[in-house]
Protein backbone atom coordinates (compact mmCIF):
# COMPACT_ATOMS: atom_id res chain seq x y z
CA UNK A 1 0.00 0.00 0.00
CA UNK A 2 1.44 3.31 -1.22
CA UNK A 3 -0.01 6.18 1.24
CA UNK A 4 0.75 8.71 -1.17
CA UNK A 5 -0.99 7.67 -3.78
CA UNK A 6 -4.04 6.85 -1.72
CA UNK A 7 -3.74 10.48 0.07
CA UNK A 8 -3.55 11.61 -3.90
CA UNK A 9 -6.48 9.41 -4.58
CA UNK A 10 -8.65 11.16 -1.52
CA UNK A 11 -7.57 14.16 -2.37
CA UNK A 12 -9.25 14.23 -6.13
CA UNK A 13 -12.55 12.22 -5.12
CA UNK A 14 -12.98 14.13 -2.28
CA UNK A 15 -14.14 17.96 -3.91
CA UNK A 16 -15.66 15.61 -6.84
CA UNK A 17 -17.85 14.16 -4.46
CA UNK A 18 -18.39 17.40 -2.19
CA UNK A 19 -19.42 19.31 -5.90
CA UNK A 20 -21.89 16.26 -6.64
CA UNK A 21 -23.49 16.23 -3.06
CA UNK A 22 -23.98 19.87 -3.27
CA UNK A 23 -24.63 20.89 -6.60
CA UNK A 24 -25.76 17.90 -8.56
CA UNK A 25 -27.97 16.22 -6.43
CA UNK A 26 -30.83 18.34 -5.41
CA UNK A 27 -31.43 19.59 -9.16
CA UNK A 28 -32.49 15.65 -9.17
CA UNK A 29 -35.02 15.56 -7.26
CA UNK A 30 -38.73 15.44 -8.25
CA UNK A 31 -40.77 15.58 -5.72
CA UNK A 32 -41.72 18.37 -3.05
CA UNK A 33 -42.34 17.50 0.44
CA UNK A 34 -44.73 20.14 0.53
CA UNK A 35 -46.79 18.61 -2.33
CA UNK A 36 -46.89 15.60 -0.59
CA UNK A 37 -48.19 16.79 2.68
CA UNK A 38 -50.71 18.17 0.57
CA UNK A 39 -51.44 14.84 -0.92
CA UNK A 40 -51.22 13.17 2.10
CA UNK A 41 -53.70 15.61 3.81
CA UNK A 42 -56.49 15.89 1.19
CA UNK A 43 -56.37 11.87 0.69
CA UNK A 44 -56.96 11.36 4.52
CA UNK A 45 -60.02 13.61 4.48
CA UNK A 46 -61.48 11.93 0.94
CA UNK A 47 -60.49 8.03 1.15
CA UNK A 48 -62.90 5.68 2.89
CA UNK A 49 -62.42 5.51 7.02
CA UNK A 50 -61.56 2.41 7.86
CA UNK A 51 -60.23 0.55 5.27
CA UNK A 52 -55.93 1.40 4.89
CA UNK A 53 -55.76 -0.10 1.07
CA UNK A 54 -58.50 1.99 -0.10
CA UNK A 55 -56.05 4.85 1.52
CA UNK A 56 -53.09 3.90 -0.43
CA UNK A 57 -55.30 3.25 -3.63
CA UNK A 58 -56.34 7.28 -3.16
CA UNK A 59 -52.83 8.11 -2.19
CA UNK A 60 -51.23 6.35 -5.03
CA UNK A 61 -53.67 7.99 -7.96
CA UNK A 62 -52.87 11.68 -6.56
CA UNK A 63 -48.95 10.72 -6.85
CA UNK A 64 -49.75 9.63 -10.18
CA UNK A 65 -51.84 12.58 -11.45
CA UNK A 66 -49.10 14.66 -10.15
CA UNK A 67 -45.79 12.54 -10.93
CA UNK A 68 -47.00 10.54 -13.32
CA UNK A 69 -44.75 7.73 -15.45
CA UNK A 70 -42.46 8.08 -11.85
CA UNK A 71 -44.88 6.40 -9.87
CA UNK A 72 -45.83 2.54 -9.86
CA UNK A 73 -49.63 1.71 -9.55
CA UNK A 74 -49.92 -0.14 -6.36
CA UNK A 75 -51.06 -3.45 -6.45
CA UNK A 76 -51.49 -5.77 -3.17
CA UNK A 77 -48.81 -8.51 -4.76
CA UNK A 78 -46.02 -5.88 -4.73
CA UNK A 79 -45.38 -5.72 -1.19
CA UNK A 80 -42.32 -6.91 0.13
CA UNK A 81 -40.99 -7.66 3.73
CA UNK A 82 -38.65 -5.33 4.97
CA UNK A 83 -36.15 -5.88 7.82
CA UNK A 84 -33.48 -3.28 9.13
CA UNK A 85 -32.27 -1.96 12.49
CA UNK A 86 -34.31 -4.71 14.04
CA UNK A 87 -37.76 -3.88 12.97
CA UNK A 88 -39.79 -5.32 10.83
CA UNK A 89 -42.77 -4.08 8.54
CA UNK A 90 -43.35 -4.07 4.90
CA UNK A 91 -43.05 -1.75 1.76
CA UNK A 92 -44.12 -0.76 -1.53
CA UNK A 93 -42.14 0.87 -3.89
CA UNK A 94 -43.75 3.59 -5.76
CA UNK A 95 -40.70 4.78 -7.30
CA UNK A 96 -36.91 4.44 -6.68
CA UNK A 97 -33.88 6.54 -8.56
CA UNK A 98 -30.57 6.82 -7.26
CA UNK A 99 -31.29 10.04 -5.81
CA UNK A 100 -34.98 9.34 -4.22
CA UNK A 101 -37.37 6.58 -2.96
CA UNK A 102 -41.26 6.87 -2.37
CA UNK A 103 -42.42 4.02 -0.70
CA UNK A 104 -45.50 2.61 1.91
CA UNK A 105 -44.07 1.61 5.12
CA UNK A 106 -45.43 -0.10 7.85
CA UNK A 107 -46.41 -2.99 10.04
CA UNK A 108 -50.00 -4.79 10.78
CA UNK A 109 -48.44 -5.39 14.53
CA UNK A 110 -46.47 -2.74 15.82
CA UNK A 111 -42.13 -3.15 15.61
CA UNK A 112 -39.15 -1.25 17.25
CA UNK A 113 -35.65 -0.03 15.92
CA UNK A 114 -32.61 2.01 14.77
CA UNK A 115 -33.62 4.40 12.08
CA UNK A 116 -30.05 3.44 11.05
CA UNK A 117 -27.55 6.80 9.50
CA UNK A 118 -28.68 7.26 6.32
CA UNK A 119 -26.90 9.57 3.49
CA UNK A 120 -30.18 11.27 3.20
CA UNK A 121 -33.39 13.31 4.30
CA UNK A 122 -36.35 11.07 5.12
CA UNK A 123 -39.68 12.64 5.28
CA UNK A 124 -42.39 10.68 7.38
CA UNK A 125 -45.74 10.91 6.16
CA UNK A 126 -47.85 9.28 8.85
CA UNK A 127 -51.29 7.48 7.17
CA UNK A 128 -52.48 5.06 10.20
CA UNK A 129 -51.41 5.00 13.87
CA UNK A 130 -48.64 6.18 15.42
CA UNK A 131 -44.81 6.50 15.14
CA UNK A 132 -43.03 7.27 17.70
CA UNK A 133 -39.04 8.37 17.87
CA UNK A 134 -36.61 8.91 21.05
CA UNK A 135 -33.63 11.32 20.38
CA UNK A 136 -30.99 11.36 22.51
CA UNK A 137 -31.52 13.57 25.47
CA UNK A 138 -34.76 13.73 25.52
CA UNK A 139 -36.26 11.62 28.03
CA UNK A 140 -39.47 11.64 26.47
CA UNK A 141 -41.36 10.41 23.22
CA UNK A 142 -41.64 12.50 20.01
CA UNK A 143 -44.92 11.23 18.81
CA UNK A 144 -46.52 11.56 15.33
CA UNK A 145 -50.25 10.75 14.37
CA UNK A 146 -51.87 10.54 11.36
CA UNK A 147 -51.42 13.85 8.74
CA UNK A 148 -48.14 14.55 10.97
CA UNK A 149 -44.59 13.70 8.99
CA UNK A 150 -41.40 13.42 10.59
CA UNK A 151 -38.40 14.70 9.30
CA UNK A 152 -35.43 12.68 9.96
CA UNK A 153 -32.49 15.24 9.00
CA UNK A 154 -29.82 13.28 7.24
CA UNK A 155 -27.24 11.96 9.05
CA UNK A 156 -29.62 12.01 12.24
CA UNK A 157 -29.87 9.01 14.40
CA UNK A 158 -33.17 8.00 16.26
CA UNK A 159 -34.76 5.06 18.07
CA UNK A 160 -38.12 4.75 16.65
CA UNK A 161 -41.31 2.33 16.89
CA UNK A 162 -45.02 1.68 15.61
CA UNK A 163 -46.22 0.73 18.97
CA UNK A 164 -49.24 -1.11 17.14
CA UNK A 165 -50.27 -1.25 13.57
CA UNK A 166 -49.16 1.44 12.01
CA UNK A 167 -48.83 2.95 7.81
CA UNK A 168 -46.58 5.38 6.40
CA UNK A 169 -45.59 7.25 3.37
CA UNK A 170 -41.98 7.41 3.20
CA UNK A 171 -39.80 10.03 1.38
CA UNK A 172 -36.00 9.72 0.92
CA UNK A 173 -33.99 12.11 -0.89
CA UNK A 174 -30.19 11.46 -0.89
CA UNK A 175 -27.71 9.29 -2.16
CA UNK A 176 -30.26 5.82 -2.09
CA UNK A 177 -27.83 3.55 -3.02
CA UNK A 178 -25.83 4.43 0.76
CA UNK A 179 -28.69 3.73 2.17
CA UNK A 180 -29.09 -0.31 0.78
CA UNK A 181 -26.40 -1.78 2.78
CA UNK A 182 -28.68 -0.80 5.84
CA UNK A 183 -31.69 -2.11 4.52
CA UNK A 184 -30.42 -5.47 3.42
CA UNK A 185 -28.34 -6.44 6.34
CA UNK A 186 -30.95 -7.83 8.61
CA UNK A 187 -31.82 -9.98 5.97
CA UNK A 188 -28.33 -11.10 4.99
CA UNK A 189 -27.06 -11.55 8.78
CA UNK A 190 -30.03 -12.29 10.59
CA UNK A 191 -33.76 -13.64 8.21
CA UNK A 192 -31.83 -15.22 5.98
CA UNK A 193 -35.00 -14.74 3.68
CA UNK A 194 -33.10 -14.57 0.57
CA UNK A 195 -36.75 -14.38 -1.40
CA UNK A 196 -37.34 -10.90 0.30
CA UNK A 197 -33.92 -10.05 -0.70
CA UNK A 198 -34.39 -10.89 -4.30
CA UNK A 199 -37.53 -8.89 -4.03
CA UNK A 200 -36.31 -6.26 -2.86
CA UNK A 201 -33.14 -6.32 -5.40
CA UNK A 202 -35.98 -7.22 -8.23
CA UNK A 203 -38.49 -4.04 -7.51
CA UNK A 204 -35.31 -1.54 -6.57
CA UNK A 205 -33.42 -2.48 -9.52
CA UNK A 206 -36.32 -1.99 -11.74
CA UNK A 207 -37.69 0.98 -10.78
CA UNK A 208 -33.94 2.52 -10.95
CA UNK A 209 -33.70 0.63 -14.72
CA UNK A 210 -37.06 2.37 -15.87
CA UNK A 211 -36.34 6.03 -14.33
CA UNK A 212 -33.16 5.87 -15.73
CA UNK A 213 -34.32 5.41 -19.11
CA UNK A 214 -36.57 8.27 -18.98
CA UNK A 215 -33.15 10.52 -17.54
CA UNK A 216 -34.95 10.12 -13.89
CA UNK A 217 -31.53 9.24 -12.03
C1 LIG B 1 -60.96 -1.74 0.80
O1 LIG B 1 -60.55 -1.05 -0.36
C2 LIG B 1 -60.00 -1.88 -1.36
C3 LIG B 1 -59.42 -0.99 -2.45
O2 LIG B 1 -60.32 -0.01 -2.87
C4 LIG B 1 -61.09 -2.82 -1.86
O3 LIG B 1 -60.55 -3.66 -2.87
C5 LIG B 1 -61.58 -3.63 -0.68
O4 LIG B 1 -62.66 -4.45 -1.12
C6 LIG B 1 -62.03 -2.75 0.46
N1 LIG B 1 -62.34 -3.57 1.62
C7 LIG B 1 -63.47 -3.48 2.29
C8 LIG B 1 -63.61 -4.37 3.47
O5 LIG B 1 -64.34 -2.68 1.97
Amino acid sequence: MNWFRLSVVIAVLLPIYYYLDTYVLPTLYIFDPEVLQQIVTDSLATAPKDNTTALFVEINRRLKNEYGDNINEFNTDDWIFNNAGNAMGSMFIQHASISEYLIFFGTALGTEGHTGVHPSNDYFYILKGEQWAHSLGNPEPEIYRPGDMHWLKRGTVKQYSMPSTAWALELAQGWIPGMLPFGLADTVFSTLDFRTFGRTAYFTAKSMFECALRGKF
